[in-house]
């Protein structure tokens, strides 16, 4: 067990994750400062906040991103609350964090267990937007029926960013019900860091995974029906669903390394009932994954598009799952798109999405209204983004 040596270097398969955190919570704070509500942060395995390579680590990308929003928004009342909670390396993120005095921000640095503390916390902003960012080293911390817990009403709203060792979970889930399994060697490469879990039992698996689905993707395993590739996106796609029972729209992708782009190393799970939030969301994981398979690529853009589960994408094979999904009852683009990622995966970005949303009004399948449907010259609206003053409204063709 080499968990000491993780504050060493950031590796590279952490640098997807980092971006992806980084890349979002801008526009997520920006956004929501615009609503006037407090905000809670919540970084629940903190870390150091720095790599002893002079790298930030996600404490210090999250106040990077809060400092550049409260900067520029304009709206005047703010309030910024930020966690971060910590087991071992309280002491040194205290240090890290020392940073110039932000107006509207105010930072705790918590010394325990995320298990001990995150109710507490959570109980003290009854009315705010939390977001939790969930980072552990292994799989032990990770409760999908706790976070499926977490509280979210009219005035409160939970979303998640969470890093599931799926391949960990697999291994135990393996030699708890005594099947061979042997994880391939670039995985290892990255569990070796994390906390071994061999004590965890069938129970706590069912507790982590949020089921026992798992049961049935290992026999199936074990009886050769299904590869292990196969099993770990079952696996994934099980703890999505079990997520789902609580959170409107769930994305997750694989993030594999740069150097060996074959087995994804983990899976980031994002949380939300916000359809503006998932939008963002997928339209970055699809850029970050996409950016690390081209840089897997020697920086050489591929001519083919693929989805982030690292399949090729195919017009038709979309079209069709657009048309599988589309209800009977109107519909706004927005939540479609969200419900489109939830259902099917993140297969290609939203621009492109909205594209084939557009041929098949073409071929006859359904329609496009639009609220306003006059652009102030007078001239047919064409506008396919939605805001507070715009809406695009999706029907059958009858
Ligand atoms: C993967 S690292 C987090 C890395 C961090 N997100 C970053 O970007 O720098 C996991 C951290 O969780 C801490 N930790 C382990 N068990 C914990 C627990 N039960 N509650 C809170 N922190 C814990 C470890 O000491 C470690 O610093």
């Amino acid at each position: 067990m080499s968990t000491n040596n993780f504050f060493a270097k950031k590796k590279d398969w952490s640098k997807t994750k980092d971006s992806i955190l980084g890349s979002y919570l801008t526009p997520y704070f920006y956004k929501l400062l615009a609503y006037h509500r407090p905000i809670c942060y919540i970084d629940c395995f903190a870390g150091k906040g720095k790599f002893d390579d002079g790298e930030n680590g996600s404490p210090l990308i999250a106040l990077e991103c809060i400092k550049k929003d409260l900067t520029v928004s304009k709206y005047v009342k703010k309030q910024i609350k930020a966690y971060f909670i910590e087991l071992n390396h309280f002491k040194d993120l205290e240090n890290n964090l020392i940073v110039d005095n932000i107006d509207d921000l105010s930072i705790e640095v918590v010394g325990g267990r995320f298990e001990d503390n995150i109710d507490l916390i959570l109980n003290n902003h009854p009315f705010d937007t939390v977001f939790l960012y969930v980072d552990p080293y292994g799989i032990k911390a990770l409760d999908v029926k706790k976070f499926c817990s977490f509280k979210t009403n009219e005035t409160k709203s939970v979303e998640m960013l969470i890093n599931f060792n799926t391949w960990g979970f697999f291994r135990e889930a393996c030699r708890v019900l005594k099947v061979d399994f042997k994880l391939d060697d670039a995985i290892n490469e990255y569990l070796v860091e994390y906390e071994p879990a061999n004590d965890i039992n069938r129970d706590e698996l069912t507790r982590i995974a949020g089921g026992d689905f798992w049961i049935k993707i290992v026999q199936d395993f074990k009886n050769q029906l299904i590869s292990s590739k196969e099993a770990e996106k079952l696996l994934a796609d099980g703890i999505s669903d079990a997520f789902k029972s609580k959170y409107k729209y769930v994305l997750n992708v694989p993030v594999r390394s740069n150097q060996d782009n074959i087995i994804p190393k983990y899976r980031l799970f994002h949380l939300t009932n916000h359809d503006e939030g998932c939008l963002i969301m997928a339209d970055i994981m699809y850029k970050r994954i996409n950016e690390s398979i081209e840089r897997q690529q020697g920086g050489q853009m591929s001519i083919f598009e693929f989805n982030t589960e690292g399949n090729l994408e195919s017009q038709e094979n979309t079209k069709q799952m657009i048309k599988d999904i589309f209800p009977s009852s109107s519909i706004c683009l927005t939540p479609f798109l969200c419900e489109f990622f939830t259902k099917f995966g993140i297969e290609t970005g939203s621009s492109k999405l909205i594209e084939y949303i557009k041929e098949l009004e073409y071929e006859g399948f359904l329609k496009i209204s639009r609220f306003p449907d006059k652009t102030t010259k007078g001239q047919e609206s064409t506008f396919m983004r939605e805001d507070k003053k715009h809406k695009v409204i999706l029907n059958k063709a009858v």
